[in-house]
This record gives C-alpha cells, sequence and structure tokens, in this order.
C-alpha cells in the first residue's frame, strides 16, 4: 500500500512541506512523490492539487482521492476521472483561518474606504470623512458554507450586519440566513460588500454577472476569493466604470497567473492578490488527511467526500 503526493505544478519543492508532518504521523507510511510513483498497482491513496489531466485513472487500485484544497473544481473538469473512486476536498482549520484572515482584512479594508484613503495619500489630499459604524454596514457572504460560515461569523463578532445565502437554510451565529434561486435577490439588495465564497460548479459559473450586479445597491463592493470563472471579467469591469460598483478585491482569475495586458492589473477600482487568500498548511491538514485514511481502512464514512453530481 503507498501514498502518492502528486502536485505536477509545484516546482517550488515546497510540496515536500508535506513529507514531515505525514511521516510524524505514520512512519511506516510508503509515501512516493509525482512522478516517481513505482509500481502504479501500489497505490492506493493520493493527495493531490492540480494532478495532469487523465493521470488518476492510471492507479488501478486507487481507493481514495484527497484533494489538497477545499475547491474540486479542476478535478471535477476532468472527464477521466475514476468514477468509483471517492473524492475529498479538504477542511482544516490553517485553511479555514487564512481565508477569515483574508476575509476580515479586506472587509475592513473596503468598509474604512482603504482605496480612497490610498488615493489621497496619492495626491497628497488631506480630507477627512466619516464612515459608516460595522452595525450599519451591509455585508454578505454568497456562499455560506465551511469558508464562508466562517468567515461571516467572525465579521459579525466585529458587529457588521451580516447575511449569507446558499443552496440550503443555515444556522451561523450572527447572520441572516438567505437560500435559493428564489432568495437570492433580497440577498443582494441588503448587500453592500459581497464576498463569493461559493464552489465552482455549472450552477456557479458565471454568477457574478451584469445580472446579479445589478441587483446590488449603488456603490456595492466585492470581494472574490471563490473562482476566477464566478466573474464575468466584462460585465464587471462595466459596473465599475459605470460607478456602480465601487471597488472590486479579487484574488482568483479564469486563467492564472492573470496575463499582464488583462484591463484588473491597471483598473482604478480594482485591488487584486496572486491566489492567496488562503493557502493549505501541511501541519494542520495532514492530521485531516491521516484521519482519513484511518476511517477508510476501518470502512466508516469518509469526512469531506465530495458530492460528484453537486460537483462540490
Ligand atoms: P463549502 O463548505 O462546500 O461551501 C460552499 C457553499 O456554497 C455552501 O454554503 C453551499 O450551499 C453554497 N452553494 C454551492 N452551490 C450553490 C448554489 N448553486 N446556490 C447557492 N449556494 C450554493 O466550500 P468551502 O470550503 O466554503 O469553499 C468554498 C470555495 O472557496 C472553494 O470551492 C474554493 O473555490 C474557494 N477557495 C479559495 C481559496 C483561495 O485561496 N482563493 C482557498 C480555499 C478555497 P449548501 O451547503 O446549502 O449546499
Ligand atoms: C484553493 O484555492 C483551494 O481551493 O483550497
Amino acid at each position: 500500500m503507498a501514498v502518492l503526493l502528486n502536485s505536477p505544478n509545484d516546482d517550488t519543492g515546497e510540496f515536500e512541506a508535506w513529507r514531515k508532518p505525514l511521516l510524524k504521523l505514520d512512519p511506516t507510511m510508503d509515501l512516493r512523490v509525482w512522478p516517481d510513483t513505482g509500481r502504479l498497482e501500489d497505490i492506493e491513496y493520493t493527495l493531490c492539487w492540480l494532478p495532469k489531466p487523465g493521470d488518476l485513472k492510471r492507479y488501478p487500485n486507487l481507493k481514495v482521492i484527497f484533494n489538497l484544497g477545499a475547491g474540486v473544481d479542476r478535478l471535477m473538469a476532468d472527464r477521466t476521472l475514476p468514477a468509483d473512486v471517492p473524492v475529498c476536498r479538504l477542511v482544516d482549520e490553517g485553511l479555514t483561518a487564512g481565508m477569515t484572515e483574508y476575509v476580515v482584512w479586506q472587509a475592513l479594508y473596503l468598509h474604512r474606504s482603504g482605496p480612497r484613503l490610498i488615493e489621497q495619500q496619492r495626491k497628497k489630499l488631506w480630507k477627512p470623512f466619516i464612515y459608516p459604524v460595522a452595525k450599519d454596514r451591509r455585508i454578505g457572504m454568497l456562499g455560506l458554507g465551511v469558508l464562508g460560515g466562517d468567515a461571516g461569523e467572525k465579521l459579525s463578532y466585529l458587529g457588521f450586519d451580516v447575511a449569507g445565502w446558499s443552496r440550503t437554510p443555515k444556522h451561523v451565529e450572527g447572520v441572516k440566513s438567505y437560500h435559493g434561486p428564489e432568495q437570492l435577490g433580497a440577498f443582494l439588495a441588503r448587500t453592500e460588500i459581497l464576498v463569493c465564497l461559493l464552489p465552482l460548479t455549472p450552477d456557479t459559473t458565471g454568477i457574478v454577472d451584469s445580472k446579479l450586479l445589478a441587483q446590488l445597491p449603488k456603490g456595492a463592493t466585492l470581494i472574490n476569493p471563490g473562482r476566477g470563472a464566478h466573474v464575468v471579467d466584462a460585465d464587471l469591469i462595466a459596473a465599475l466604470d459605470s460607478g456602480h460598483i465601487d471597488h472590486a478585491v479579487l484574488d482568483v482569475f479564469h486563467t492564472e497567473p492573470l496575463a499582464t495586458d488583462h484591463p484588473f492589473w491597471s483598473h482604478p477600482r480594482v485591488t487584486l492578490t496572486p491566489h492567496v487568500a488562503s493557502m493549505t498548511q501541511p501541519e494542520t491538514a495532514a492530521p485531516v488527511i491521516l484521519e482519513n485514511m484511518r476511517r477508510h481502512k476501518a470502512g466508516k464514512p469518509l469526512l469531506n467526500e465530495v458530492d460528484r453530481k453537486r460537483g462540490y
């Protein structure tokens, strides 16, 4: 029985960071690192991030695919993914804490008119202005799952008026729950800072389009650490140009790295970060993966198994 670390795009060597925590928890693990797979028949578990499309069908005895990130959209897009092998996505406290930090950081930046203050400094303009208090600032989490739920809850601790929208109703402390297509309009109408933390699926691709943006109040802002393809770029740029959307903070893009000639780079109403909102932390993620392997060996239900039909 062997475990394969499968992250072909990792050319930084950082992937080796997994070795230590995994072997500390299970010193007997036969751990292999792609492309040095050894005999393909030996591989029973794979820990992967953006494996090469078609690669995962090569292991005839593969029992579970562990995705080393929260989003499984790229895996699900591989039509050759073995249909009978369960896929688990990553839910771990390090990844959740990182995303909550990012969302709180950017929400405070937008709430306190960060872009305007930076522009004033650039112009050497001393111009104090009044800002609304947190309880009067309405934040909306598009996606109220593990990440949206935690960030929403922490924003409510800070006193913000927080709501969330999901497929099914949710109970998150301090967060009003809206759900389903029929409640999306009411959720958007009350949202001044929209945070997209949906998974990318056929239902959510292009969800942030001109129709959705038009339902936000004038001057609303967007934070997107979900996936680039949630946003229709041309529609967002039009809404920013018209001033209907005051500012967008974008961490993810249709194509990454973002092309140097993409208008987002230099748009005065865009702040962008290079897909760093949250990163998987091997130290906190390894115990979750090991626990899942134990559960699988004991015939218990897996944690965080992806519903292949829903796509997340
Ligand atoms: P999750 O726990 O699965 O939560 C997803 C949420 O979206 C749930 O509330 C779900 O509602 C809702 N949802 C899904 N499809 C929907 C639909 N059609 N209509 C309405 N609501 C829908 O996922 P997560 O762990 O929070 O992660 C969310 C995403 O964050 C990931 O998929 C990934 O794309 C992104 N991410 C980005 C970074 C980064 O660094 N930028 C890092 C980690 C993750 P139900 O629960 O009711 O089904
Ligand atoms: C990162 O983008 C993730 O999905 O974990």
